[in-house]
Parts: C-alpha cells; structure tokens; sequence
C-alpha cells in the first residue's frame, strides 16, 4: 500500500465559498476516500490563501484588518467543510506560523541554489488574479485576459525566479510523464504554452504590505513574497518541509486538483520551483472546468453566484456531491441548472439506486424471511457478475483520470444490470414455476451487484453507501472492497427493512439559488464638460474576424466615416460569430488611446452593455457613418 497525497487549492479570504470551491472539495474528497478504501495512507489537505494585495485592499474597504478580515472567512470555509464531512487530515492557513516559516526557507534554498535575482517589474498586474501580464495579452489594452477586470501598470523593485531556465525541463517532464497533466486536452495547452517562450517570474512585490516577509539574512524590509508563490508552498509546509520533515514521504506520491483557471501556476511554475528546490514533483495536476450560470462565469461581481450550502440544505448534500461529480465530464465546464439535477434526484438515485435496494429488500422478505444466501449464483448468473467485475474495473481506472463522471457511469451501468436482471427473469415468476432456487440465486446475485456498487459509490456518497449497507447488513471497508472489487467475490447478505434512500422531487424549491446582489459599482458624479471628452461615434462594421491564438478577441474594420476604416481589437469572440456582425452599426469609443492588444492595433472601444450576457449598441435606426453620440 502507498502514502498518498491529495489537495484541493487553498481559497481565496475575499469571498465565501460557492459552488466552484465545493465543487474542487468534493472532488478532492472523493479521492481521497476512494484512496483510503483501497486501504492506502492518504494526507488530504486544504486550506486558505490569505495573503496578497487582493485580501488586503479587500479587508481595508471593509473596515477590517487584513488579519481580523482572514480569519473571518477562513472560519466560514473551514465550517462549510465541516458541516459537509469533507474528510481533510489538515486545514492550513497561509498566515500560519509554521508556513511562514516554511516559505521563507523555501526562498532561501532557492535563492541559494542561484535560481533568484533582484531586478525591477514593470508592466501589468491583474489584482484579482493575482497575475502579472504583458501589455500584449491584456484586452483592450487595459483588461485581464483571464477576468476581464482592470489591470494596473506597476513598476517596482522585484526579485526574478529564474523561469526561463526551467523550459526544457518542464518539457521534458511533460513528455516523460503522460499523466502529469489531467485531463490529457489541458496538458496540450500546457506544453503549447511552455513551448511558446518562458520568461523570468517576478517573485516579490514592494508597494503593500500583506504578505510573507523574505529571509532575513537579504535584509530587504519593504519585499514581500508573490502571494502565488507563498501559496504554492503551502503544499509543503504542512508535510513539516524545511522542519521537522515528519509527513514528507507523502510529497512523493502528490495529487493536486485545482480549476482549469488556475493550472498554470500549479503545471509550469510549481513544478519548475520544485526543481529548484530539488524536490519530486506532483504525480498528477488534475484541472476541472468551470461552473457557469447561464453560460456566464459564476463571481460575487457578477452576482450570479450559486451558494453551496442553500443547495444542500434544499436537496440533500449526498444528492448534492452526486450532482457535481456526475454531470460534468472532468476538465469541462458545465452549467448549474435545477431541472438537469431535479432530474438526476429523480430518475438515477431514487429510481436506479433506491428503488433498486427496496425491490431486493421486498423480494428477500418474500422468498427467504429476508436471507440473502443463495450458494447458486455462479451457477446461474456467472454472466452478470463477471461483468459486473469488468464495470467496477472500468470505474477505477476512470477513477485514475479522476473522470468522476464516467466513474459513476460505470457504476450506474452495474444498477442497470441488476434491474434490468430483475425485469429479465421475473423472480416471482421464477416461484410460481417451481424454480425457487434460482430465484433466490437471482435475489442474491442482484444483492451483490448492489453491494459492489456501494463499496465503489462510498467515496462519492458516503452517506447512502452507509445506509445501503445497514439494510443489507455488511460494513463498508478495505477488507470489504478487496473481496468484492479487487478479487471480484461475492457474500451473504441478512436484509433489512429500510425507509427509501431518497425523496422524489417534485418541483424546484430553490428560487433564491443564484443570489442576484449587484455588487454596488461607485459612481462619481461628472459634468457635462467631462462627459464631452468622450467621442462615441456610429460605424458600419466592414470586416470581422477571429483572432488565432486567441478564443476572445475579434479584430474588426470599421468605417466611422473617416479617410479610412477603423481597425479595432475586442474581447468579445465569446458572444459574437464575426460573420454575424458584418454591415452591422455599433456605437464606438473614438477617441481611446490606441494600443497593441495581442500584438494588433486597436484604435478605439466598441460599446456595448452587459447584463449576464453582452450584446453591442447602435442606433434605433440607421444614421450616416461618423455621426456622433451625445
Ligand atoms: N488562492 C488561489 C489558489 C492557490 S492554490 C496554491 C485561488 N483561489 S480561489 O478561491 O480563487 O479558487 C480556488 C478554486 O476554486 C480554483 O480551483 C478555482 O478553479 C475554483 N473555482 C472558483 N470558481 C469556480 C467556478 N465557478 N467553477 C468551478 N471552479 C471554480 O485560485
């Protein structure tokens, strides 16, 4: 048996969890319990990230200080965890002593082994990701690429963490190790991304305060640690790294799941810090998509957040984690919508599992005062359990690309066998034709289908697999999972009489899911004079075409009237196809500063207004090319 480690990311202090973090826990929990079944040593962390000029500024707006603020909404993810059962072994906080400490190390051994150096930033940081970008990646010339919000020009004094020599390492680490990078269409985007050039990473930030000092011995009070890079290492500190080493054997066999959005920094800068620290790297970066609401990015800004605790609460949290791990292929995003999972409640749990254990509970009270210990099932059913074994096969292995989804397929697929049995040879038939003994092989047989499905549906629902197992009388554990999964065996089973596993829904009970609060926008009052500054003209689009290499932006040629077309660069591929857009009128920014954006010149903003979707503005009717707005 191995020493597995497994971690979701560590949260973010600025916003209370939502249905995008649960649903990284509940993966990562999954995982964990699928590996502790298995009978191996599993260390499964979580944590949060409370460091960064993103807590800070969040804190100072709301009167607290950054600390006081920290310690707020960790208490409010670590409660959730809690009262969802999420089986961490540690909880870790980035303002934790111990990882202070840790980090501050690990910088020092970097910093020895010469892969840092003092040097000075400037260009483009995204507050809200965290994330620095060059002028040739932000949309508009000033947006974030990733969020879409304002990036900030910043030029300060910053140490480098020597990235770029790192390039054909990570290459070479991507090739040898197929699965590295899961699922295999993000490792593609990985490499290409790697492929494309690495450039130095600015590892220290001078203008705030929030965040981990350097090590002493550089002497440098107004540095303090890219907040990425001090929560990547909370990885390692809470395995005792640089201290009392106590669980670092666990680093070897390292699984980390974290969003699609959030892969860079843990498959191409963590790995090449590790390098430097000359430590394993992870076994796999497992990255899940995102969850949307109306096709939309879920955020607090936005407003269209969906609370994972109301969900819950309103359809049961065990029916809750079957949602999230079944109706998303692992790596896509998908859309959270009540009647997909009213639908899955009522069709797969209550008809394919519940009912499935009533009808076995029923037939054993019937045929056998509720024994189930046929010693005819081979004899008849060899079929239905051999492939029942190879469906149970087919969920591990899919359990090994953390495939949640197809996992539960898999299982669904052997629910399908037994009822489909049941409809097949029509046990009480069976009896009346004097068959007893088969019916009562078919009984068990379909008992066991059941039970192989409980072992292997524990880690997803631990709950029902429980109650499964009281109504059948076994327990759920290693022992039990060797016999019926691993060496494909059956047992006896004493039934008894169980109220159903779950609840039918008849109709939606969650109007209030998505909670639809603004965030207030400040709004500065203007005169006239500073509104004419402004001069928002009327275009017919001539051209419109994707931009390659990137899935936002839309390069368009606009006539506004002028000598010649206007040429202009917008983020807004997602929404448009440019064929659709052709001879179309929209109101245009004229007078924007032009800038390069991706590499093209864009010489003004197209308008347009958003309201969980976006669409452009132009005019009630047509008006000449040029006229103005105002
Ligand atoms: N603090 C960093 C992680 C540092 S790990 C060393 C961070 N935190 S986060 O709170 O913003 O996000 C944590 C995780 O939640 C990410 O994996 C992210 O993908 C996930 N989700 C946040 N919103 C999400 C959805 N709407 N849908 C699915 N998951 C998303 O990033």
């Amino acid at each position: 048996m191995e020493k597995r480690f497994i971690t979701t990311p560590i949260y973010y202090v600025n916003d209370v969890p939502h249905i995008g973090h649960a649903y990284t826990t509940i993966i990562a929990d999954m995982m964990a319990r699928l590996y502790r079944l298995q009978g191996h040593e599993t260390y499964f962390l979580t944590g949060t990230d409370e460091h960064g000029q993103k807590i800070e500024e969040a804190a100072k707006s709301r009167g607290f200080s950054p600390k006081e603020y920290a310690d707020e909404v960790s208490g409010k993810f670590k409660a959730l965890w809690d009262e969802f059962e999420i089986s961490y072994d540690h909880f870790i906080r980035t303002t934790d002593e111990y990882h202070i400490k840790t980090a501050q190390n690990a910088f020092d051994i970097m910093y020895k082994n010469d892969d840092i150096y003092k040097g000075e930033y400037e260009g483009f940081y995204c507050v809200s990701c965290e994330t620095f970008f060059p002028e040739s990646q932000l949309i508009d010339g000033e947006y974030c690429p990733d969020c879409g919000k304002q990036t900030r020009l910043i030029k300060e004094e910053s140490y480098f963490f020597r990235l770029s020599k790192y390039q054909d390492k990570l290459l070479k680490w991507y090739e040898d190790e197929e699965k590295c990078i899961l699922p295999k269409g993000k490792k593609n985007e990985v490499v290409s991304f790697v492929k494309g050039g690495l450039k130095d990473l600015s590892i220290t930030r001078t203008s705030f305060e929030w965040g981990i000092k350097l090590p002493e011995s550089l002497n440098e009070p107004k540095h303090v640690m890219y907040v990425w890079l001090d929560a990547l290492i909370n990885y390692l500190s809470a395995l005792g790294y640089t201290r009392d080493e106590k669980n670092m054997d666990f680093w070897n066999n390292a699984m980390h799941i974290v969003g699609k959005d959030i892969l860079r920094f843990h498959a191409v800068y963590w790995p090449a810090f590790l390098m430097s620290l000359n430590l394993p790297l992870p076994k796999h970066v497992a990255a899940h998509g995102w969850w949307t609401r109306d096709g939309k990015k879920m955020s607090k800004s936005i407003g269209n957040v969906v609370n994972p605790k109301e969900v819950a609460d309103t359809y049961g949290l065990e029916q809750f984690r079957y949602f999230l791990l079944r109706e998303v292929p692992f790596g896509q995003d998908g859309d959270f919508s009540q009647k997909a999972f009213i639908n899955r409640i009522n069709s797969e749990l209550c008809n394919d599992l519940g009912n499935l254990l009533n009808r076995i509970i029923g037939m054993s009270s019937k045929y056998s005062n509720y024994e189930i210990n046929s010693k005819d099932v081979l004899k008849y059913f060899t079929d239905e359990i051999e492939t029942a074994n190879a469906l149970c096969k087919n969920a591990l292995l899919a359990s090994d690309e953390v495939a949640t989804n197809r996992y539960l397929e898999e299982l669904w697929k052997v629910l399908n066998l037994a009822n489909a049995s049941i409809a097949k040879y029509e046990p009480w038939n069976l009896i009346k034709d004097g068959e007893k003994d088969k019916a009562l092989a078919l009984v068990a047989m379909v008992s066991n289908l059941l039970a192989k499905v409980a072992v292997l549906l524990s880690p997803a629902m631990p709950k029902s697999a429980d109650k499964i197992a009281k109504a059948l009388s076994f327990d759920v554990n290693t022992n039990l999972y060797n016999k019926l999964i691993k060496d494909g065996g059956i047992i006896d089973f004493m039934a008894v009489a169980t109220e159903p596993l779950f609840a039918k829904v008849e109709v939606p009970s969650l109007e209030n899911v998505v909670e639809v609060k603004k965030e207030e926008k400040k709004v500065e009052v203007i005169n006239i004079d500073e509104f004419k500054k402004c001069v928002i003209k009327v275009g017919t689009i001539l051209e419109c075409e994707n931009i390659e290499g990137s899935d936002k932006l839309l390069k368009f040629q606009i006539d506004l009237g002028e000598e010649k077309p206007r040429q202009i660069i917008s983020g807004i591929a997602k929404f448009y196809n440019p064929s659709e857009l052709v001879g179309k009128q929209v109101c245009v920014l004229a007078n924007l500063k032009p800038a390069k954006i991706f590499k093209h010149l864009s010489e003004g903003m197209i308008l347009s207004a958003e309201d969980g979707k976006l669409t452009l503005l132009s005019t009630l009717s047509k008006v000449q090319n040029g006229a103005i707005v105002g």
